[in-house]
């Protein structure tokens, strides 16, 4: 199949807007830009739709899908019911990168939800993305448009990396501004319980709704295996680069001369290490990359450049990657949630 890529210069463009809407509605794939990440979107009442989706990406079936809407009224057709709470986080939070769980109405198609009783719900902020599912007028199924296991995409390129020749259409709307996917909340218990971490900090859901509680599995940091998650997603090893990834915890100098000591021990190997603005100079050796992720004072940076710098290590083909861990505080546990899966749960801490 060939695979057409639009460049979106404004992103209320009515032609590029009405293009991707009706490859969507006669079943078709867009990847498109959200203001999380890009999504990989069909109809979401389709199921032989969806079931492109989980070919597209080799993803496992039984990980389950957002739907992406443009209005309330459209997420009041897919849900049974609408807690208070959730309605005070939509004030709150949408159009944004919040996704709720909600009881599923029965025209959602169980390919959507693998199975489960309760759908994902999220309106995005992306005026593209809105614009396309109000188009449309149909819930948009849409993932991350990655292979199931590489990192996120938040740039049109690595979107064509992963599926030219697998989908109809790429909007190209430049890098996405967030970089990490949405926060997912479960609604269905009480109080609320976060699922993944994500552009909506666990700060600020808890300033507006007072009780929230955390997925064990996410407690631990590394995922595992024996606890059985809420979040399907949260189980598999995702967001991994090709090289072994290695996380460093603990004083920011000591971090600098522990990684130094490895790329002394390990002169054959080619080695990028993730580093920030505040401790770039602390490195004595040189790597053969060395990458700036943003500022410690400034963590959207991070996340907006997380997925593209480990892709980057995939393009120079490094063999190790040495990253420098941050505080599980506000953006920083959506990002350690990243970089420990990209790690595979592999950390030196304490140092
Ligand atoms: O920012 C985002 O959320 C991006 C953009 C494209 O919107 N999408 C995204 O989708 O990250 P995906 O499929 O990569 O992640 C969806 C997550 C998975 O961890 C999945 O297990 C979880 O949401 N999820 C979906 N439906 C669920 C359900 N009914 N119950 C619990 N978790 C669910
Ligand atoms: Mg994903």
């Amino acid at each position: 199949m060939d695979t057409e890529v639009l460049v979106l210069k404004d992103p209320e463009d009515p032609e590029i807007i009405d293009k991707a809407a009706k490859v969507i509605a006669r079943g078709g794939l867009v990847a498109f830009p959200t203001e999380t990440v890009y999504g990989l979107g069909a109809n979401g009442l389709d199921e032989r739709a969806v079931a492109k989706i989980y070919e597209a990406k080799g993803r496992p079936n039984d990980n389950p899908m957002i739907l992406h809407v443009s209005s309330l009224e459209m997420c009041e057709r897919l849900v049974k019911n609408i807690p208070k709470e959730a309605k005070d986080c939509m004030d709150m939070f949408w159009p944004g990168p919040l996704t709720m769980i909600f009881e599923k109405k029965d025209l959602i198609p169980d390919r959507v939800s693998a199975g489960l009783p309760t759908v994902a719900i999220r309106m995005p902020s992306d005026r593209f993305a809105r614009g396309m599912i109000a188009k449309a007028d149909l819930p948009v199924a849409a993932p991350s448009a990655n292979t199931s296991g590489r990192p996120s995409p938040t740039k049109a390129s690595h979107v064509l990396e992963d599926m030219a020749g697998k989908i109809d259409l790429i909007i190209d709307g430049g890098s996405t501004e967030v970089g990490i996917e949405s926060t997912v909340l479960d609604m269905t218990v009480k109080p609320p319980m976060l699922l993944r971490p994500g552009g909506v900090t666990l700060e600020d859901l808890k300033a507006l709704l007072k009780d929230v509680d955390v997925d064990p599995s996410l407690l631990g940091g590394e995922p595992k295996e024996v606890l059985h998650p809420k979040s399907p997603g949260q189980k598999y090893k995702h967001y991994a680069p090709k090289a072994d990834c290695l996380l460093f915890g603990g004083n920011l100098k000591n971090i600098a001369k522990e990684v130094d000591r490895r790329i002394r021990e390990n002169p054959d190997k080619k080695i990028a290490v993730l580093a920030t603005e505040e401790t770039m100079d602390f490195y004595q050796e040189k790597p053969y990359l060395l990458l700036n992720m943003g500022s410690r004072d400034h963590l959207e940076e991070v996340a907006h450049n997380i997925f593209d710098d480990l892709r980057h290590c995939d393009e120079e083909e490094v063999d190790l990657i040495f990253v420098e861990g941050f505080d599980f505080q506000g953006m920083g546990q959506g990002i350690m949630n990243r970089l420990l899966k990209a790690c595979g749960g592999k950390v030196v801490l304490g140092l």
